[in-house]
Order: structure tokens, then sequence, then C-alpha cells
């Protein structure tokens, strides 16, 4: 019986002191393991004088039931803690701030492209679009400038093949909307890229972006037009800049104008953006010519037509006053994050 007392003792002893799964493994091999001392006691138990042997087996018994439990209640109590360890170390605080994702931002041109398309939407027009790589004829001849005329000088082209070039400006969707919509009225815009094989300069891409506007009905006169010019420049700019209208010529209007605005760069005193002029061309446009009116199918007996393209990056230049058109082209991160709320 002492013998069966001092080993549940040092057992509880080294139990106690079992800091991780492995050592509780140990000690369960080493006292109620098949070769453990809580077996080697029972197998001592035949030494015994008979009549002691029914009263050891029961306090063996007795003895390797408590450590038993106690080895459950050791082995529950360490899995517990390793768990919360665990818990512990996977513990989010949902109350921290969230890593910040790098938002991009709209292009320059895409923002200010927006912001021509919101006005005339605005005004009542409606869109259109028509393809980048057009035929020679629809680009030029429909628009009356006949092959070998002198005002293809006006439009510096990129060829392609079959008769096919890179459209030199927006013009041409024109004469698409008016086969789709004639005899009928219409009023729209025709936003896209335009191509020219022109020298890179401050002032000229080889590639920019234009917006064209068309309206025929009965009644559209000149007066329309400028009408039409002066609110889009007035809501475009404000009062800070000024507007001036020029005589001009394109063989697709008559009579045709060219509205410019004065340099943001010099205050209209000239600098080398506004080519010592103080002004800035933004835009062409005219009354439609009746042979531009007769190609798209209409009477033109019957309807008049006001027509304007805009150039998109000039409008931007003034708006962000920005001295170099190449910039937004370049794909310099600098340059582009100016515009994070634009
Ligand atoms: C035209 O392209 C005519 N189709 C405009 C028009 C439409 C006239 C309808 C009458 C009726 P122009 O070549 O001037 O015209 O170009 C129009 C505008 O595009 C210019 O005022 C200018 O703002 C812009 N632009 C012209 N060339 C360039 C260039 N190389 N780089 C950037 N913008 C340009």
């Amino acid at each position: 019986m002492q013998e069966v007392q001092t080993v549940v003792e040092e057992a509880e002893r080294a139990l106690e002191a079992a800091p991780d799964g492995e050592t509780l493994e140990a000690w369960r091999v080493t006292w109620l393991g098949k070769s453990g001392r809580m077996t080697l006691l029972v197998r001592s138990i035949g030494e015994l004088p008979k009549d002691e042997r029914s009263e050891a087996g029961k306090t063996i018994n007795i003895a390797r039931g408590t450590l038993q439990r106690a080895y459950e209640a050791r082995k529950e109590a360490l899995e517990g803690a390793a768990r919360a360890l665990l818990l512990e170390r996977e513990r989010i605080d949902p109350t921290l701030p969230g890593a910040p994702i790098p938002l991009g931002n709209r292009h320059p041109i895409a923002a200010v492209m927006q912001e021509i398309r919101s006005i005339f939407q605005e005004m009542g027009f409606g869109e259109a679009h028509g393809p980048e790589v057009e035929t020679d004829e629809i680009n030029f001849e429909m628009l009356n400038i006949p092959k070998d005329h002198p005002a293809r000088d006006m439009w510096d082209t990129f060829y392609t093949t079959h008769g096919h070039v890179l459209r030199t400006h927006t013009s041409p969707v024109q004469v698409h909307v008016m086969r789709a919509c004639a005899p009928e009225p219409v009023k729209v815009i025709c936003p896209g890229r335009v191509f020219r094989y022109e020298q890179v300069t401050a002032r000229s891409e080889s590639m920019f972006h234009q917006v064209e506007g068309l309206e025929i009905g009965p009644h559209v006169t000149m007066r329309d037009l400028l009408g039409v010019l002066q609110a889009f420049a007035r809501r475009m700019f404000g009062d800070v800049r000024n507007i001036r209208v020029r005589n001009s010529f394109f063989p697709f209007t008559e009579p045709s104008i060219e509205v410019d605005v004065d340099c943001f760069n010099c205050e209209a005193k000239g600098c080398s953006i506004c080519k010592h002029t103080g002004w800035i061309e933004i835009l062409g446009a005219g009354m439609v010519h009746p042979v531009v009116l007769e190609n798209g199918g209409y009477d033109s007996k019957a309807v008049t037509g006001l027509a304007f393209g805009l150039g998109v990056e000039r409008i931007a230049m003034l708006r962000y006053r920005i001295e170099d058109i190449r910039h937004f082209y370049r794909n310099d991160l600098r340059f582009l994050r100016q515009f994070q709320s634009a």
C-alpha cells in the first residue's frame, strides 16, 4: 500500500511538470504503459501472500484509475492551451483600418472628352460613331474633296491599302450618319480618334481626338451654329477665356469658320504655343455644303445643316494649362497623377 501511494505521488508530480504533448506521452508510457510502473505493480501482486492479494489488487486498480483520470485531465488542459495559443496567433482585429488600395484615375483626355459629351448631350445632341479606317471616298470625296484637289493638302494622310486611309478627321462620320438618317432631321456628335501624317510639335500630334457635330433640318441656320458654339465655349471655359470667330475655308462647309480661344500661357500676348498670335484654334465649323447634303441623301433645297469639328487635345491644353500636347501620350506617371480628381 505504501509503495502504491509513493508511486502515485511520484507519478502525479511528474504529470504536473509535463509541459507538452510529447512529454505527456512519455509519461503515459512510463506510468500507465504495458511495461509501465503501474503494470509492474499489478504483476507484483502474485508475489504477495494470498490473503493480501485481493486488497492490493483493489488499491492498485483505484490508483491506476486515479492516474488515468489525472492523465486525461492534463492532456485536455494541454490541448486546450495549445488551441488557445493558435487562436491567439490567428486573431484579427476587425477595427484596424484596411490596407490602402491604389486607385487609378482617368486620363485627362478621357475626362475632357466626357465633359464635352455631357455638354452637347444637355444641348440635345445624340451620339454616333464611325470606323477609324475609312475609304478615300468617304474621308474625302463625299466631303467635296475630289482626288488631286489642292484642298487635300489640308490633311496630311496615312494611306493604308486598297484606297483606304486612317481617317484624318471625324467629318466622314457625317456621311455615315446622313446616309443612315436621310431625309429625317439629325442632331448628333461623333467623338473619336483621328490620324495625320504630320510633324509633331507642342500643338500638333499625329494621333489626336476630335468631336464632330452635325445638325440637319429644315430651318438650321448660321445663327444656330454660332449659338451652339458660344454655349459650348462658355460651359467649357467659363468667362476666363475670350473667344474669336474667323472666316475660314473647308470644302464641305459654306460658309466656313474657325474658332480660337485666347492663349492661357501668354494671356494672348504671344508665345511659342500660340505661334505668337495670342490665339489657339480649337475648332473648324460651317454650314454643310449642298453637295455634301446631296451626297448624304438629303434634298439640299429642303434642308440645311450645321457642322463643326473640335480638337479635344487643344481643349484639354486650355482647360488644364498644359503647354505641350506631347505630354498626353508619353505615359509619364508624374504628369498623369496630377489629374487624380479629373
Ligand atoms: C477639320 O478637321 C475639319 N474636319 C473640322 C470641321 C468639321 C470643319 C465640320 C467644318 C465642319 P481642322 O483640320 O482644322 O479641321 O481640325 C479641327 C481641329 O482639330 C482644330 O481646330 C484643332 O483643334 C484640332 N487639330 C487639328 N490638327 C491637330 C493636330 N495635329 N493635333 C492636335 N489637334 C489638332
